[in-house]
Order: C-alpha cells, then structure tokens, then sequence
C-alpha cells in the first residue's frame, strides 16, 4: 500500500480541490470577519478600523461601489445593504467602466474598492482617480498590505484566509459579511435604524456559519442535480432584488469553471426578451428567497415551466408556494431578507463545483482566466 501525498495535496486538507475547500472553510470565514467587529453584548457594531469620524459619515451624500468580477457582485448586494440599513443613495459599477468615464466624484462622495486581492488593475486605477476627485476611499479586501490597503484610506479587511482556486467562494461570502457589518455600522452611527432593528440583525448575522453548516451537510442533493445540468449547453438564472444580485453571481461561477453558457434575469424582465429562449428542457434556475416579491418570483417561475422550462428553486424552509411551482427544490434554512445571499450563494457554488467536475474540467485552474488581474 503506497501513500500518496504532496504538498499540495496537504494544503488541500483532504479536499479534492482548493474550491471544494474553500467552500467548506465559509462558516469560519464569516465567524473571522464578524470577529471582534460585534460587541460582547451583541448590540452594535465597532468598526475600529474605519477612521471616518460621525460627521464625516453624516456628510456623505453618495457612495460609489466599484469592483471586478464576484467582488463586483458583492457589491450589488452591497448597495442593497447600506441604502436599506443607512438610507445613503449608492451606485455599483465595475471598474473598467468607472475609471474612464469621468464620473461625479465630489468630496462628499465615499468610494467603496472592494478586491479580493487588492492587485487587480482596474480597480486600483479606479480607487486612484477618485482620491484625484477628492473622495475618502474605503477598501474591503482579503489581503492585509496589498496594493488597494495602502492607497485607501479606510481597510476592512476579509478574514477568509488565502484563496487559491481561481473561481472565488469565501472571498464574496466575506465581502458580504463586510458590507452587514458596514451598512449596521453607517446606521448605528446615524440613527437610521432603531437598537432593536440592530440587535435582531446582529443576532441573524451571528447564525449564518451554523446555516451555512447545515447547507454544506446537504451538497449531495446539489451534485445530482449538477450532474443533469452538466448535459446542457445554456441555462438561466433568475430572481428579484437580492435574489437577482446572487443570480448574477452564481451565473458568473457557473460560466468560470463549468464553460455551460448562462444568463442572469431579473425575473420580471423575462417577458421583455428572453422568454423566447426558454425551450422545451432548458434548466433554469430561480432564487426566491425574498418573502416580499415571493408571489411574484413564483408566477415568473410558472411562466417558463409553462414553456417547458426544468426549474430548480432555492427558496427559504417551509415555503409551500415555490415547492409547487418548481421541479427540485432547494432550501436554505430562515434569515433575515437582507442575509438571505449569505446563504443562497452557497447552493449555487456547489451547483459550478459539480457540474465542472462532471464535466472533466480542471475546476481550480480554468481555461483563459486568472486568479488575479494585474494588468489591463
Ligand atoms: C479575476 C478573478 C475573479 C475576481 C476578479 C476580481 O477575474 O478570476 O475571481 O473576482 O479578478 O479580483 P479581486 O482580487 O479584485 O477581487
């Protein structure tokens, strides 16, 4: 009996795959980067880190959230979180468009870079034009001393750990994290929310490792229907609100490492256009999460079953309506609206890890793309 071990095998911890690994590490990521950023009581946020003082917080006017790829993902949830807990007016845009197009940068503006890496090209260029316009810069990144830290002005940083498949996992489900802990933090300082309304989503947020536990104990349900979708060519995603934020990302995970050709909808658009795609067989895959836009998610969900759609939801326990509607059904244990994508992304990860490995792809290392994007 010969024992086969390397190194990399080692750091794999037993996983058969960095992304694998990753996956599983996000209970301890999100458990690191809430950290010492709650109180012992649980009643509020403290973000040492962040220097603004609370008149500088109260003068601005606008946010932009600017990034690349999932962290540009992260911020679309990003902009639902602070405008729904701060109520300050943010926009999200990538950073290859940001940084060209002249936008309205004034001294009351804070720009949000988020960058796994705090290297990639776009973003770091972005970040240095707006300090130019005289905006405070706040950075969300995994790497402490990276390129993005040092310029901003302000660094949460992600306590993922290193993340080495190229298709990233933990560093977005981190970047969430940051975005609750900063949007509570805007709100606390302004006296947008009431204390209760703070506590109870501090007590949401400080359960969402053990639900992601629980969802992880449920992957082979995921893998049997990767396997099916593998077989495809094209598929959709679609949702409403912070379902349609997920959809993107999961859709973005799927094309990386599984090269299957997806789309992400904002379900109500379907009927503008891409409804003439859905064709007898074609999976598609719906979130419907948000309780507030269920009815109307769901009456999406039959429009293309209608057309001969395969559905696979994702819906929250104990929510008869979308379990009729769909073929498989997946569910994510009960949160507050605003942390559902803190556990529905979670699904749809595992969906791109077993439909690449189904596929014979190399799922850490895919085709064309890189880990980190360094130059333009
Ligand atoms: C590359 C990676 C993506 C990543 C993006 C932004 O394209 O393949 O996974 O989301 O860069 O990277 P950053 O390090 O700035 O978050």
């Amino acid at each position: 009996y010969k024992v086969e071990w390397d190194i990399v095998t080692a750091e794999k911890a037993g996983y058969d795959h960095f992304m694998l690994k990753e996956i599983y590490e996000q209970p301890k990521a999100y458990r690191d980067t809430m950290g010492a950023r709650i109180d012992d009581a649980g009643k509020r946020i403290v973000l040492d880190e962040v220097k603004m003082t609370a008149q500088q917080i109260q003068d601005i006017h606008q946010i932009h959230i600017v990034a690349c790829g999932t962290a540009y993902h992260a911020g679309l949830v990003g902009k639902s979180v602070i405008e729904s807990l701060a109520r300050i007016p943010v926009e999200v845009e990538v950073a290859s468009e940001y940084r060209y197009r002249n936008p309205i940068i004034t001294p009351n503006t804070l720009v949000i870079v988020v960058s796994q890496s705090g290297e990639t090209a776009d973003t770091l260029a972005a970040l240095k034009e707006a300090k130019r316009c005289g905006a405070r810069v706040l950075a969300i990144t995994n790497v402490v001393g990276s390129s993005v830290s040092r310029e901003a002005d302000d660094v949460i940083v992600t306590w993922a750990g290193p993340e080495i498949a190229v298709a990233s996992t933990k560093a977005y489900t981190s970047q969430l994290i940051a975005f609750y802990l900063l949007g509570l933090y805007f709100a606390q300082t302004l006296g947008m929310q009431e204390a209760e309304v703070i506590e109870e989503t501090i007590q949401a947020l400080r359960q969402l490792p053990e639900q992601v536990e629980s969802i992880l104990a449920d992957a082979e349900k995921i893998k049997v229907y990767a396997e099916q979708i593998s077989k495809h060519d094209n598929l959709f995603f679609i949702g409403r609100g912070l379902d349609y934020a997920v959809a993107q990302e999961g859709s973005l995970k799927l094309k990386e490492i599984s090269y299957i050709h997806s789309e992400a909808y904002a379900a109500g658009e379907l009927k503008h256009g891409t409804l003439a795609l859905i064709e007898e067989g074609i999976p598609v895959i719906a979130l419907a999460t948000q309780e507030e836009l269920l009815e109307k998610t769901v009456s999406n969900i039959k429009e293309v079953a209608a057309r001969g759609a395969y559905v696979m939801g994702v819906g929250s326990e104990g929510n008869e309506e979308i379990a009729k509607a769909v073929d498989e059904l997946f569910t994510i244990p009960r949160t507050l609206p605003l942390l559902t994508p803190a556990l529905s992304v979670v699904p749809l990860q595992l969906l791109s890890y077993y439909a690449s490995l189904a596929r014979g792809n190399d799922v850490d290392k895919p085709r064309n793309l890189a880990k980190s994007v360094t130059v333009e």
